[in-house]
């Protein structure tokens, strides 16, 4: 690895060894339709299918191994099966729940837009959807991921807290605490896991909208650490295997209190 690369991110690394080239975040040139600006696709009837299969298939497996906050968005959003939700309508209910919006965007988007995006309590969110050949898995951003795996808990007033001091400080971040910091993101928003009164759970998106991800994450296979966010910044990852090491939080509280300490003890917040 040159010093270079180590400014990278893991998916701009994977992007230079031959990787899907859907996966290489682009940098926006224009600004995006945000809000109420967010017209809804004339979607195929296919794509609604689509939506209908996953969807089916993911709320059979969450109960009893997803979190109560993951399940109380979910209502509140009043996701359908018939139906791929409205970002518009969804910005809509996130306003009135935690002040945040939703942006429409064209695909995975470069780490600077994504930090200031957030930032300012906006998630970007595609609007298309995996074909039928890529159901069981796709390495691009798609809205299964996107509006089922992050938007319930950005209903959550700790998590949506904790979201955009994640954007603030990231865009102070530089070299390898900017490094750290995606590695938070990773062990947290992507594939935290969360300890309730009645087990563990899973909160992360990555294994939210990932039928692989939501069998075997709550699995023997998996060794579970305690949430200390200066050792789970340095926990090495892999983007493209299924995960041997994931960490859990006591609460969305902890998530929020334990980043802001973090930050604070790296100068990145005051
Ligand atoms: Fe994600």
């Amino acid at each position: 690895m040159n010093q270079n690369d180590q400014n990278l991110s893991a998916y701009e690394k994977a992007a230079g060894k031959g990787i899907d080239p859907r996966c290489i975040p682009q940098k926006l040139t224009s600004s995006v339709p945000v809000d109420n600006e967010i017209i809804y696709p004339e979607y195929p009837d296919t794509d609604h299918e689509t939506w209908k299969t996953l969807f089916k298939r993911q709320m059979k497996y969450l109960p009893g191994k997803v979190c109560q906050e993951y399940l109380d968005g979910v209502h509140k959003l009043n996701f359908s099966e018939d139906k791929i939700p409205s970002l518009k309508e969804i910005s809509s209910v996130f306003k009135k729940e935690t002040g945040w919006k939703i942006a429409r965007v064209p695909g995975l988007i470069h780490e600077q837009n994504f930090f200031e995006l957030l930032q300012q309590k906006i998630f970007p969110s595609t609007d298309y959807i995996r074909g039928k050949e890529e159901l069981d898995y796709t390495p691009a951003p798609d809205l299964f991921h996107d509006i089922f795996g992050h938007m319930p808990l950005l209903t959550n007033k700790n998590f949506a807290s904790f979201y955009q001091m994640f954007g603030e400080a990231a865009l102070k971040a530089e070299g390898p605490l900017r490094t750290k910091l995606e590695t938070f993101h990773w062990f947290t928003v992507e594939f935290g896991l969360i300890r309730q009164k009645e087990g563990l759970r899973i909160y992360g998106a990555g294994i939210v909208s990932s039928s692989g991800e939501v069998q075997h994450a709550l699995s023997t296979e998996v060794e579970v650490k305690d949430f200390v966010p200066e050792e789970l910044v340095n926990q090495p990852y892999e983007v493209w295997h299924l995960q041997p090491v994931l960490f859990a939080i006591e609460s969305f509280e902890q998530l929020e209190e334990g980043f802001k300490e973090w930050t604070k003890r790296n100068n990145l917040l005051k």
